[in-house]
Protein backbone atom coordinates (compact mmCIF):
# COMPACT_ATOMS: atom_id res chain seq x y z
CA UNK A 1 0.00 0.00 0.00
CA UNK A 2 1.29 3.18 -0.82
CA UNK A 3 1.89 5.71 1.87
CA UNK A 4 0.02 8.99 1.63
CA UNK A 5 1.95 12.00 1.10
CA UNK A 6 1.25 15.67 1.86
CA UNK A 7 3.16 18.79 0.90
CA UNK A 8 2.24 21.95 2.11
CA UNK A 9 1.40 24.45 -0.14
CA UNK A 10 4.12 27.07 -1.76
CA UNK A 11 1.79 30.20 -1.93
CA UNK A 12 0.46 33.68 -0.44
CA UNK A 13 -1.84 32.04 2.28
CA UNK A 14 -4.70 33.07 4.37
CA UNK A 15 -4.49 32.24 8.46
CA UNK A 16 -6.85 32.04 11.42
CA UNK A 17 -5.69 32.26 14.69
CA UNK A 18 -7.61 30.86 17.39
CA UNK A 19 -6.70 32.40 20.98
CA UNK A 20 -8.14 31.77 24.74
CA UNK A 21 -6.04 34.34 26.20
CA UNK A 22 -2.64 36.98 25.92
CA UNK A 23 -2.11 35.93 22.54
CA UNK A 24 2.09 36.27 22.35
CA UNK A 25 2.30 33.48 19.95
CA UNK A 26 -0.53 34.98 17.64
CA UNK A 27 1.13 38.63 18.25
CA UNK A 28 4.97 37.35 16.66
CA UNK A 29 3.04 35.19 14.23
CA UNK A 30 1.43 38.42 13.20
CA UNK A 31 4.80 40.13 13.24
CA UNK A 32 5.93 37.65 11.29
CA UNK A 33 3.55 37.93 8.76
CA UNK A 34 4.19 41.96 8.83
CA UNK A 35 7.92 42.02 8.37
CA UNK A 36 7.70 39.38 5.30
CA UNK A 37 8.95 36.88 7.30
CA UNK A 38 5.88 34.69 6.23
CA UNK A 39 4.18 35.07 2.94
CA UNK A 40 0.59 34.77 4.05
CA UNK A 41 -1.76 37.35 5.93
CA UNK A 42 -4.41 36.70 8.46
CA UNK A 43 -7.56 36.75 8.00
CA UNK A 44 -9.56 35.79 11.14
CA UNK A 45 -8.68 35.80 14.66
CA UNK A 46 -10.80 33.95 16.74
CA UNK A 47 -11.37 33.84 20.62
CA UNK A 48 -14.17 31.31 22.90
CA UNK A 49 -13.19 34.84 25.63
CA UNK A 50 -14.38 37.74 25.55
CA UNK A 51 -11.86 39.03 27.42
CA UNK A 52 -9.38 37.86 25.95
CA UNK A 53 -6.00 40.29 25.80
CA UNK A 54 -5.28 38.75 22.32
CA UNK A 55 -8.70 39.80 20.98
CA UNK A 56 -8.15 43.95 21.39
CA UNK A 57 -3.92 43.05 20.11
CA UNK A 58 -5.86 41.90 16.77
CA UNK A 59 -8.23 45.14 17.01
CA UNK A 60 -5.31 47.74 17.33
CA UNK A 61 -3.38 45.75 14.59
CA UNK A 62 -6.56 46.29 12.43
CA UNK A 63 -7.47 42.44 12.11
CA UNK A 64 -10.76 40.92 11.84
CA UNK A 65 -11.81 39.39 15.06
CA UNK A 66 -14.84 37.00 16.15
CA UNK A 67 -15.74 35.91 19.79
CA UNK A 68 -18.53 33.15 20.00
CA UNK A 69 -19.69 32.51 23.31
CA UNK A 70 -20.04 29.02 23.49
CA UNK A 71 -22.50 29.10 26.47
CA UNK A 72 -25.13 29.25 23.32
CA UNK A 73 -24.13 26.11 21.85
CA UNK A 74 -24.76 23.29 24.06
CA UNK A 75 -23.80 20.76 21.49
CA UNK A 76 -19.65 21.11 21.29
CA UNK A 77 -20.03 20.33 16.95
CA UNK A 78 -22.34 22.91 16.79
CA UNK A 79 -19.87 25.46 18.16
CA UNK A 80 -17.11 23.96 15.99
CA UNK A 81 -19.47 23.73 12.95
CA UNK A 82 -19.31 27.57 13.26
CA UNK A 83 -16.57 28.59 14.04
CA UNK A 84 -15.58 26.36 10.32
CA UNK A 85 -18.17 28.25 8.74
CA UNK A 86 -16.73 31.24 9.21
CA UNK A 87 -13.36 30.01 8.54
CA UNK A 88 -14.57 28.36 5.40
CA UNK A 89 -16.10 31.88 4.63
CA UNK A 90 -12.84 33.56 4.41
CA UNK A 91 -10.66 31.05 2.25
CA UNK A 92 -8.66 30.19 5.26
CA UNK A 93 -5.95 28.03 4.49
CA UNK A 94 -3.82 27.59 7.94
CA UNK A 95 -5.54 27.18 11.18
CA UNK A 96 -3.28 28.02 13.90
CA UNK A 97 -3.96 27.43 17.45
CA UNK A 98 -2.37 29.30 19.72
CA UNK A 99 -3.02 29.09 23.24
CA UNK A 100 -6.72 28.30 22.26
CA UNK A 101 -7.91 26.40 25.71
CA UNK A 102 -10.62 23.92 23.75
CA UNK A 103 -10.31 20.79 22.22
CA UNK A 104 -11.78 20.61 18.44
CA UNK A 105 -14.29 18.01 17.85
CA UNK A 106 -12.50 15.45 15.44
CA UNK A 107 -14.95 16.64 12.38
CA UNK A 108 -13.41 19.91 12.52
CA UNK A 109 -9.81 17.98 13.20
CA UNK A 110 -10.40 15.41 9.67
CA UNK A 111 -11.56 18.98 7.70
CA UNK A 112 -8.64 20.65 7.92
CA UNK A 113 -5.87 17.79 8.42
CA UNK A 114 -2.51 18.91 7.66
CA UNK A 115 -4.18 22.33 7.63
CA UNK A 116 -4.16 22.95 11.30
CA UNK A 117 -1.50 23.75 13.90
CA UNK A 118 -0.90 23.87 17.70
CA UNK A 119 1.87 25.25 20.10
CA UNK A 120 2.45 22.89 23.10
CA UNK A 121 4.67 23.90 25.86
CA UNK A 122 6.53 20.46 26.78
CA UNK A 123 8.54 18.23 24.52
CA UNK A 124 5.53 16.15 22.73
CA UNK A 125 5.09 13.22 23.65
CA UNK A 126 5.89 14.20 26.90
CA UNK A 127 3.72 16.18 29.37
CA UNK A 128 0.19 16.47 26.38
CA UNK A 129 -2.71 18.29 28.43
CA UNK A 130 -2.38 20.75 31.05
CA UNK A 131 0.00 22.14 33.49
CA UNK A 132 2.58 20.43 31.73
CA UNK A 133 5.20 22.65 33.73
CA UNK A 134 4.03 21.31 36.81
CA UNK A 135 4.54 17.86 35.30
CA UNK A 136 7.86 18.39 33.88
CA UNK A 137 8.90 19.83 37.26
CA UNK A 138 7.57 17.37 39.41
CA UNK A 139 9.00 14.57 37.49
CA UNK A 140 12.65 15.95 37.73
CA UNK A 141 13.30 15.85 33.72
CA UNK A 142 16.41 17.84 33.12
CA UNK A 143 14.75 19.23 29.65
CA UNK A 144 11.84 20.16 28.73
CA UNK A 145 11.04 22.84 25.65
CA UNK A 146 8.31 23.13 23.07
CA UNK A 147 6.07 21.50 20.04
CA UNK A 148 4.28 23.02 16.94
CA UNK A 149 2.38 19.44 15.75
CA UNK A 150 -0.13 19.37 13.08
CA UNK A 151 -3.79 18.56 14.86
CA UNK A 152 -4.93 15.80 14.89
CA UNK A 153 -8.43 14.11 16.60
CA UNK A 154 -6.34 13.12 19.52
CA UNK A 155 -5.20 15.55 21.86
CA UNK A 156 -1.19 16.64 21.27
CA UNK A 157 -0.58 13.44 19.32
CA UNK A 158 -0.15 14.77 15.84
CA UNK A 159 2.92 14.62 13.56
CA UNK A 160 5.70 17.21 14.79
CA UNK A 161 6.77 20.09 12.72
CA UNK A 162 9.69 21.90 14.93
CA UNK A 163 10.60 21.60 18.17
CA UNK A 164 13.09 23.45 20.87
CA UNK A 165 14.55 22.29 24.31
CA UNK A 166 14.48 23.94 27.14
CA UNK A 167 16.65 23.01 30.57
CA UNK A 168 14.83 22.57 33.53
CA UNK A 169 16.65 24.71 36.78
CA UNK A 170 16.76 23.36 40.23
CA UNK A 171 14.75 26.56 41.56
CA UNK A 172 12.74 26.26 38.33
CA UNK A 173 8.97 27.15 39.46
CA UNK A 174 6.27 26.56 36.81
CA UNK A 175 6.40 30.12 36.06
CA UNK A 176 9.59 30.62 35.81
CA UNK A 177 10.21 27.60 33.27
CA UNK A 178 6.85 28.46 31.37
CA UNK A 179 8.58 31.91 30.88
CA UNK A 180 11.77 30.37 29.45
CA UNK A 181 10.00 28.28 27.06
CA UNK A 182 7.63 31.04 25.81
CA UNK A 183 11.10 32.57 24.49
CA UNK A 184 11.41 29.35 22.45
CA UNK A 185 7.55 29.31 21.32
CA UNK A 186 7.85 32.86 19.84
CA UNK A 187 10.75 31.43 17.87
CA UNK A 188 9.71 28.02 16.82
CA UNK A 189 5.60 28.86 16.14
CA UNK A 190 6.53 31.78 13.57
CA UNK A 191 9.19 29.54 12.20
CA UNK A 192 6.98 26.71 11.63
CA UNK A 193 3.94 28.88 9.45
CA UNK A 194 6.65 30.76 7.35
CA UNK A 195 8.35 26.80 6.40
CA UNK A 196 4.32 25.61 5.95
CA UNK A 197 3.81 28.71 3.40
CA UNK A 198 7.19 28.38 1.70
CA UNK A 199 6.10 24.41 0.87
CA UNK A 200 8.45 22.86 2.96
CA UNK A 201 6.12 20.52 5.20
CA UNK A 202 6.07 17.37 3.56
CA UNK A 203 4.33 14.66 5.49
CA UNK A 204 4.23 11.20 5.66
CA UNK A 205 2.64 9.22 8.54
CA UNK A 206 4.08 10.59 11.85
CA UNK A 207 6.57 11.92 10.37
CA UNK A 208 7.36 15.72 8.92
CA UNK A 209 10.64 16.17 6.55
CA UNK A 210 11.42 20.04 6.42
CA UNK A 211 12.73 19.96 2.51
CA UNK A 212 15.65 21.56 1.07
C1 LIG B 1 1.49 28.96 25.38
O1 LIG B 1 2.35 28.56 26.40
C2 LIG B 1 1.16 27.80 24.49
O2 LIG B 1 2.19 26.88 24.37
C3 LIG B 1 0.00 27.16 25.21
O3 LIG B 1 -0.73 28.23 25.75
C4 LIG B 1 0.13 29.36 25.92
C5 LIG B 1 -0.48 30.48 25.13
O4 LIG B 1 0.18 31.69 25.32
N1 LIG B 1 -0.73 26.32 24.32
P1 LIG B 1 -0.17 32.95 24.41
O5 LIG B 1 -1.68 33.18 24.53
O6 LIG B 1 0.25 32.62 23.02
O7 LIG B 1 0.61 34.07 25.02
Amino acid sequence: MSEEVFISPRKHGRIAVLISGRGSNFTRIHDAVRDGRIDAEIGLVFSNREGAAGLEIARERGLETIFLNPRLYPEKEDYDREILREIRKRGIDLVCLAGYMKVLCPMFCREYRNRAMNIHPALLPAFPGLNVQRGAIDWGVRVSGCTVHFVAPEVDRGPIILQAAVPVLPDDTEETLAARILVEEHKIYPEAVRLYFEGRLEVRGRRVRIRD
